[in-house]
């Protein structure tokens, strides 16, 4: 982390879990262990259904609600699909886009950009995933792989802009496995992302971006995780689900600030 020039962010990504009901539940239970320090910023990426119970619950706190995907389409007939002005007027802050269980069912770089540009048209922060297989990281691929995913994600899009997105890397290997990547290799990744934001815009472009590491973070070792100094946040599942252990993980980002 870098406070000094970029900010902290501990997005949670629910994905297929928790009905309107039970989001109504976590939320109220979170309001009430939330840490009283401004150290980061806290959003929550939830299932479409669960947006406004949870936009509703977390309105007078400084949780920020975001979607799991959009349409990068402004409307029209795309029957199932969800445009980013919808999720604006909804009340999201935030939408992930680009997870790698998405982009297994098909989404392409192409789709990424396409999302990504929309995202930012609508006002909302994208956080726009990458990252490689264990087959790609044994073959020693993953830079290349994780520069040509981050080039084609961000194309087209403005300096101006840029500042307004967050990077999550999330190696495939790592995620719901139980199989965090070391500190050094996310860190690794991490500085790799940064320099290739760097060589498209500028060092202050790449000091300012904040980039979160995703992949079987939990309360355990999300300090260490936090600790490097290219690694601004966490995007995490499975310990998002649970209130005791997605507010150990904003302390740890708060203890790590001190
Ligand atoms: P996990 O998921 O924390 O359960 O590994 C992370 C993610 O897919 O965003």
């Amino acid at each position: 982390m870098n406070r000094k020039y970029r900010k902290t962010i501990i997005a949670g990504n629910w994905k297929m879990n928790k009905t309107p009901s039970e989001t109504k539940e976590f939320m109220t239970a979170l309001k009430g262990m939330l840490p009283r320090g401004r150290w980061c910023d806290i959003a929550l990426c939830v299932p479409a259904v669960c947006i406004p119970a949870a936009v509703r619950a977390m309105r007078e706190t400084r949780v920020g609600i975001g979607a799991e995907n959009c349409n990068a389409n402004p409307s029209g007939a795309y029957t199932g699909e969800i445009a980013t002005n919808m999720l604006v007027d909804a009340g999201c802050k935030y939408v992930i886009i680009g997870h790698s269980e998405r982009r297994a069912m098909g989404e392409t770089n192409e789709d990424v950009n396409a999302k990504v540009l929309a995202a930012l048209e609508a006002g909302l922060i994208p956080i726009m995933c990458c990252g490689e297989t264990l087959e790609q990281r044994e073959t020693g691929i993953t830079s290349e792989w994780i520069a040509m995913q981050i080039k084609a994600g961000l194309k087209g899009v403005p300096e101006e802009k840029i500042r307004k997105i967050v990077i999550a890397y999330e190696p495939i290997w790592a995620i719901g496995t139980g199989r965090t990547a070391t500190p050094e290799q996310a860190q690794e990744v991490c500085e790799e992302i940064r320099t290739v934001v760097r060589k498209l815009y500028s060092s202050k472009v790449a000091r300012a971006v904040s980039i979160l590491y995703g992949g079987s973070m939990n309360d355990k070792n999300a300090y260490e995780l936090l600790a490097q100094p290219d690694i601004d946040g966490g995007l995490i599942g499975g310990a998002s689900l649970v209130p005791e252990k997605f507010v150990k993980i904003i302390e740890s980002a708060n203890q790590n600030a001190e």
